[in-house]
Formats: C-alpha cells, sequence, structure tokens
C-alpha cells in the first residue's frame, strides 16, 4: 500500500514551521514538548495546559471528548496549535487481531499491514493520529512479559514485520487521516537481565547493533515519523540520556528526522536510575540527549524553560525538538482537520471485512506443535470429523472463554466483540453433543472440577483441553519467573489422561510456555495464543480442518526454564554443545546441561500441518562479488492428501569471522501454497550485503570466506548447501 513517510522534508511545510516558531515564545515550545494524560494529570489542568499550547495527550479514546479538547487547542490557545493523540494501538484498536507475537507466526508481512491500516482506520475515525506501535524489541527470554508485543526472537523477521506495520500504519485512510506510527522501545529492552520488566540491560555495543537495532532501521527505512525511547538503561546509560543511542545512532548514523517521545515518566525514572538527582537535571540531559517529547513527566513543563534562560541548555535544542513536532502536525493535516468522526465510528468498528481479516489473521497465527496417531492403525488425532465424533468433551478454564483470548493490550476491544471456542464448535458440530467442563479457574488452587472433567472425558469420543494464560499474565510489568501452565491446569492435565482418551491440547498464552508433561502426554496440541476476537473460530476450523494450520514459531519454545534465555542464533562457542569427539571427557566438557538438553522443546520456525511437504533439488548460485547476490532455489513438494501453505525458510552461516558469527541466522522466507502432491520451485535473492555483521571495531562489513545455508521447514533442518564469498 502507499504510504505516507515522514523522511522527506516538504518546504511548504517547512516554510508553515518557520513561520509558526517564529512566533512562539519560550513558554509555548516548552508547552509543545510536553505530552499530558488526563488521569494523571486530571481534568481542569489538562485542560489549563491545552489552553496554554501543550503538544500532546496520550491513553485517551473517543472522538467525543478527543473533539473537544482538540476544538480547545484551535479555538483557546494564543496560536491554535492542534494536538498530537496517542494511544497504544498494539494490535487493533476495536478489531482486535491476534497479539503480534502471535500474527508474527503467520511470516505474512503482507497481512500483518493489513491488520495495521485496519487498526488505523478505526483509532483516527475516534480521534487518534498517533500510534504507539510496532513493539519491534527483539526478545529471546519468555519471562518477559512483552515477548507477546513483537516479532518474537529474530532480527530478521522483525525487520520484516516492523516495516510492514509502519506501512500499514502509515497508509493514508479512507477518509483522508493520517496517522504516524512509533516504532518502540529505543532500544533493546527486550534484553533486560532475567526477564524481569524494566530491569537492567547490559548488552555489548556488536550484540545491540547486530540484534536489536535492526528492526527500528526497518521502521526508519519504512518511513516511520517517530519513536519511543526506552525505559531501560543499555551498559549503565539509561535510553532517554543516552545520547549514543538517541544522537549519534538515530540522527547521525540512521539519518532519522522525525521525533522522539520518551517512554511514560521515563524521565522522571531518571532519579530512580540514579542519574539525576532531580527532574531538573533529568530534564537537562534528556533535551541534550535528544529527548523531543517528554510524556507526563513534566520535566519539560516544570524546568526546561529556566534551564534554556540559565543558558544550561540552548534554545535551539527546543527549537529543534519544536520543529519536529510542527513539522509532524502539519505532515498529519491537523492543521486543516484534527478531529475524528463522532457519525463514522460505530459504521467504522468491526465492519464484517474486519472481522473477517481477524479470523483469516488468527487462523493464520497458529501453530501447529503436535499432531499423532494415537495408536499405529488410527489417523493422526487431527482435524476432528465432526461426523464422526458424536461425544466431545471440552474441558478447561478457557474452553468458552472470550476476555483472556483479547490479549494484553486490547485496551477499548471489548469481550461481547468476540467468539469462544465452545460457541464456534456448537455451531459447527451440530451433530455432536459437547460436554463444557471449566476443570479448574485459570489460577488459584481450586480443584473441585476434575471430577467433572475425568468423568466427561470417559464418556466421550474425543477430548478437547483449552488451557493456558490469563491476558493479565504477559504484557507490560507482567514477566514471570515460572513458566508453567499457572494455577492447577497442569493436575487438570493429568486428572483428565488418566481417561486414557488421546488428549488434544488448545494452549491460549501470550508468550513461550514450559509445558514438557503435556507435550509428551498429549495427541495433538494448537498454540492459539491469545488470538483476538475470532480466536473461537480459527480454533474451530483449524481442530475440524476447514482450514490447514500453518503459522509458525517466531520465539522458541523450552523444555525447562533453566534453558531461558534460548534462542537458534546462538554462538558456537568453543565447546559445541554438538560438537565432534566420542570419549567420554569429550562429550561430558561441553556447552550443555547435565540434566536437560540444550534445544529447545519446538525451535524457531517450527510448525506442522495437516499435510506433509518435502524439499528438494537446492541450488545454490554464489554471488560474484560482495556487491551480488546470493541465488538459492529448491522444489517443495505437497507429500501429503490436503492442500497446504508452508513457509520456507532460509538459513545462513558464516564459518569465519573476525568475531564470533551465529551459528545460523535467518536471511529469506517465503510462503507456498500447494494442493495435495503439487510441487513448486521456490527461490530466495540474498543481496551479499545482508551477510554482514558489526566486525572488531563496530562498522558494518560482509567478510569474503566459507559459508553454509540450509532450506527447509525450520530452524532445525533443512536441504544443506554451501559457498564462498
Ligand atoms: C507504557 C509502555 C509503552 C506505552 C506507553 C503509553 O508504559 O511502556 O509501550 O506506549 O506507556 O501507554
Amino acid at each position: 500500500m502507499e504510504h505516507d513517510s515522514y523522511k522527506e522534508f516538504d518546504p511548504q511545510i517547512e516554510r508553515r514551521v518557520e513561520d509558526l516558531l517564529a512566533q512562539m515564545t519560550l513558554a509555548e515550545k516548552v508547552m509543545q514538548m510536553t505530552q499530558i494524560n488526563i488521569n494523571h494529570h486530571g481534568r481542569d489542568e489538562l485542560e489549563a495546559r491545552i489552553r496554554h499550547g501543550a503538544g500532546s495527550l496520550l491513553n485517551m479514546y473517543g472522538a467525543e471528548i478527543l473533539n473537544e479538547f482538540q476544538k480547545m487547542a484551535l479555538e483557546e490557545s494564543r496560536l491554535g496549535i492542534p494536538l498530537l493523540v496517542g494511544n497504544d494501538v498494539i494490535h487493533g484498536y476495536r478489531t482486535i487481531f491476534p497479539i503480534p507475537l502471535a500474527w508474527s507466526c503467520t511470516w505474512e508481512p503482507d497481512l500483518v499491514e493489513e491488520g495495521a491500516h485496519i487498526a488505523a482506520e478505526e483509532a483516527a475515525v475516534d480521534g487518534t493520529n498517533w500510534i504507539f506501535a510496532p513493539m519491534v524489541d527483539i526478545c529471546r527470554d519468555a519471562r518477559w512479559g512483552r515477548i507477546a508485543e513483537g516479532a518474537g526472537e529474530d532480527p530478521f523477521l522483525g525487520q520484516a514485520m516492523a516495516g510492514a506495520l509502519v506501512r500499514g500504519f502509515q497508509t493514508p485512510l479512507a477518509d483522508g487521516r493520517h496517522i504516524v506510527a512509533c516504532p518502540k522501545h529505543y532500544a533493546a529492552y527486550g534484553a533486560a537481565e532475567d526477564g524481569r520488566d524494566y530491569n537492567t540491560v547490559d548488552i555489548s555495543e556488536r550484540s545491540l547493533r547486530d540484534v536489536y537495532l535492526p528492526p527500528f532501521k526497518a521502521a526508519f527505512d519504512a518511513g516511520a515519523g517517530t519513536v519511543m525511547s526506552s525505559f531501560n538503561e543499555i551498559a549503565g546509560v539509561p535510553a532517554s540520556i543516552n545520547k549514543f543511542l538517541l544522537t549519534q545512532v538515530l540522527r547521525d548514523e540512521m539519518n532519522f528526522t522525525g521525533l522522539v517521545v520518551s517512554d511514560w515518566n521515563a524521565l522522571g525514572e531518571l532519579i530512580d536510575h540514579g542519574v539525576a538527582p532531580d527532574l531538573r537535571e533529568a530534564a537537562r540531559r534528556a533535551a541534550l540527549s535528544g529527548v523531543d517529547m517528554d510524556m507526563v513527566s513534566d520535566a519539560y513543563h516544570d524546568h526546561l524553560q529556566s534551564l534554556i534562560e540559565e543558558g544550561a541548555v540552548p534554545e535551539a535544542v527546543v527549537d529543534e525538538a519544536v520543529r519536529r513536532i510542527l513539522r509532524l502536525k502539519f505532515a498529519l493535516g491537523l492543521f486543516e482537520n484534527p478531529y475524528g468522526d463522532t457519525e463514522q465510528t460505530e459504521a467504522t468498528f468491526l465492519q464484517p471485512p474486519f472481522r473477517e481479516k481477524a479470523l483469516e489473521m488468527a487462523r493464520k497465527s497458529m501453530v501447529l506443535l503436535k499432531n499423532e496417531a494415537p495408536s499405529s492403525q488410527s489417523a493422526t488425532v487431527l482435524p476432528l470429523d465432526a461426523g464422526e465424533v458424536m461425544r466431545l468433551a471440552l474441558i478447561g478454564p478457557l474452553a468458552d472463554d472470550r476476555r483472556e483470548i483479547l490479549g494484553c493490550w486490547h485496551r477499548i476491544g471489548r469481550w461481547q466483540d468476540s467468539e469462544s471456542v465452545y460457541e464456534v464448535l456448537k455451531k459447527s458440530m451440530p451433530n455432536t453433543e459437547i460436554t463444557l467442563v471449566q476443570g479448574c479457574s485459570l489460577e488459584g488452587d481450586d480443584i473441585s472440577g476434575f471430577e467433572e472433567a475425568l468423568a466427561a472425558a470417559i464418556a466421550a469420543d474425543a477430548v478437547v483441553m483449552v488451557l493456558g494464560e490469563a491476558e493479565a499474565m504477559s504484557g507490560e510489568a507482567h514477566s514471570r519467573a515460572y513458566l508453567g501452565l499457572p494455577g492447577r491446569q497442569e493436575e487438570l492435565l493429568y486428572a483428565v489422561a488418566a481417561a486414557g482418551k488421546p488428549l488434544i491440547a488448545v494452549l491460549m498464552c501470550g508468550r513461550p510456555l514450559v509445558i514438557p508433561w503435556l507435550a509428551e502426554n498429549t495427541a495433538a496440541i494448537l498454540l492459539a495464543w491469545h488470538g483476538g476476537i475470532r480466536t473461537g473460530g480459527a480454533v474451530a476450523d483449524l481442530l475440524l480442518g476447514k482450514a490447514n494450520p500453518s503459522g509458525k514459531l517466531t520465539a522458541s519454545w523450552p523444555r525447562a526454564l533453566g534453558q531461558v534465555p534460548i534462542y537458534y542464533a546462538h554462538k558456537n562457542s568453543g565447546r559445541p554443545a554438538d560438537g565432534p569427539g566420542t570419549s567420554q571427557f569429550d562429550m561430558a566438557h561441553r556447552t550443555r546441561f547435565i540434566d536437560e538438553a540444550t534445544e529447545p522443546l519446538f525451535p524457531f520456525g517450527y510448525g506442522l500441518s495437516y499435510t506433509t511437504f518435502a524439499y528438494s533439488d537446492l541450488q545454490v548460485t554464489p554471488p560474484r562479488d560482495l556487491q551480488g547476490t546470493l541465488r538459492v532455489t529448491a522444489v517443495v513438494t505437497n507429500t501429503g492428501a490436503m492442500a497446504g501453505d508452508e513457509i520456507a525458510q532460509l538459513y545462513v552461516r558464516d564459518l569465519v569471522g573476525e568475531v564470533t558469527r551465529p551459528v545460523k541466522e535467518l536471511k529469506g522466507f517465503q510462503k507456498v501454497f500447494l494442493a495435495p502432491g503439487e510441487s513448486k520451485q521456490i527461490a530466495f535473492e540474498v543481496p551479499v550485503q545482508e551477510l554482514g555483521f558489526h566486525g572488531l571495531d563496530l562498522t558494518y562489513k560482509v567478510e569474503p570466506g566459507d559459508f553454509h545455508l540450509w532450506l527447509g521447514p525450520d530452524s532445525s533442518q533443512g536441504l544443506e548447501g554451501a559457498f564462498t564469498l
């Protein structure tokens, strides 16, 4: 889709910016750098600040109230500058899509772009003009609750998703409105030690540049007009006073010209970080480092003017920040029309095509982790044949849920707009007697439903258990020290398994879970995530084979908590776990656990289908030189009896570098639809410049040398090839 980019400057806008800036008092400039919230500041203070020219509101919803405040800004402030209205529209506004960790498992950037555009349509008509998304933090630690909000562990996939989401949000909207995106949280917020939210990040500049910054670069290349600085420190320097990040990398290296907004009270938190004794010093350091707008801490509101008057902060710094703010407001067309349309909101929300898109996204986000024949004679347990299953036991605290499935950051999404698994299965299996048993609650110790659950399982032809997390168990400030099924769900599983029927597990969650017993003792596992308003329909369609699962994991699933953080693109170390050597000594002295395997339970890129695929005819055409392109082709064949989508993945390994290199790195992916028996050739073209890394001197380089490559279904396998640069 044609989308707005905020990279190029429009001379007409520049003239308007300079004209307006020239009229502004110092106090008015500082007010533009201030972002306020009605709950935090109270209505009276909020209105007073709007009349004094506040720059932005956040976390307020509804065209009615927002139009009131825009009108106040235009008509009751001296210069009539409209407000930027920022909101967290992370995976939908009223049409709630699967959480981002789920939709990343579609491996379809174009589809995710469509979802973002729908979200922007609904948000804009309701008065929002700034979306605090995409969240592009790479995360390799499932304890971190915010892993739910991103695209998982891999920078290559993360870049694809970041660019797609920015384009989707920033595509001009039906009625001529525009929305600006805000990739966050800059930077490396997902690398928090022990996965505890807001915790210390202490990573090398090489990891920062090779892993955590690329998705931001992709978002900026897609034209993102703003970026949000993160709460965390990086190696001792909190992001909001990190001049290396906010000026050298962001401005000088990446040529980002947009607006930097701090995260919620991040300037105030500099005091707790211990890098500012008070809000005044916080304001000084943040302004000199490159934060243009202060989200609710009031550091700028209270101190920036006097800091400028005393010469501690040059007024030029403030002028540049205000230029970025005004430039954005002109580019968004807010001076012409800052209003939402109260007449159009209900007609815009949840339109049938939007609900259909939510169903498509949910179906494609879900991952079939296991599907086995309960006995050698029988077929695989999924898909269920609605005509065969006369009695179905549907057990678990999420079997009839319509709330948790909305997932974290669903904001004004409503459970009334969603459908449960039970509701849809009832409609889809009219001739089946479905016995619904909650069995236990999501958390807590109530096991009073176990007997009823066991009885239902004994009486049934098939047993489906719907288990997992509440939406509030992931997202911001919801890190978990244990990654198993919450509450007494694990015991419910044991109790129901005693019936001896093949168990089908449906998992609803916001992160990878540690489920070794479930993985071992069920016949099938469908990972449904928190799939948004159409979770129920998608689960039913997939269980009954109306759709064929195609999702693949974008974050590794650990066997044990002790393996975390766990990710496929790890380094080899000097003693690789799968290294050579046969002696007991050799095998023992390797980077491994004595009590657990080193591989994940389910690897990055993994996901099953109701059909099977085979890869053949790998062809590698090495690049001619360092400016060339690596070309890799192979044939994928649907060797099963059902049509389906296969996500083919290309991984590369740089065997020797001037610094250590990951054992594998994703460098291409393609989804291909194949009818039973059909074969298609797939081709990957990888510019050699994408095979580089930040070397000893921390500059980006591509080194000549030998490479291995794999083309296959996931990060643990594939047709193997080699080439030399
Ligand atoms: C929150 C989050 C950030 C969000 C902001 C505004 O604390 O860290 O992702 O955009 O505040 O709600």
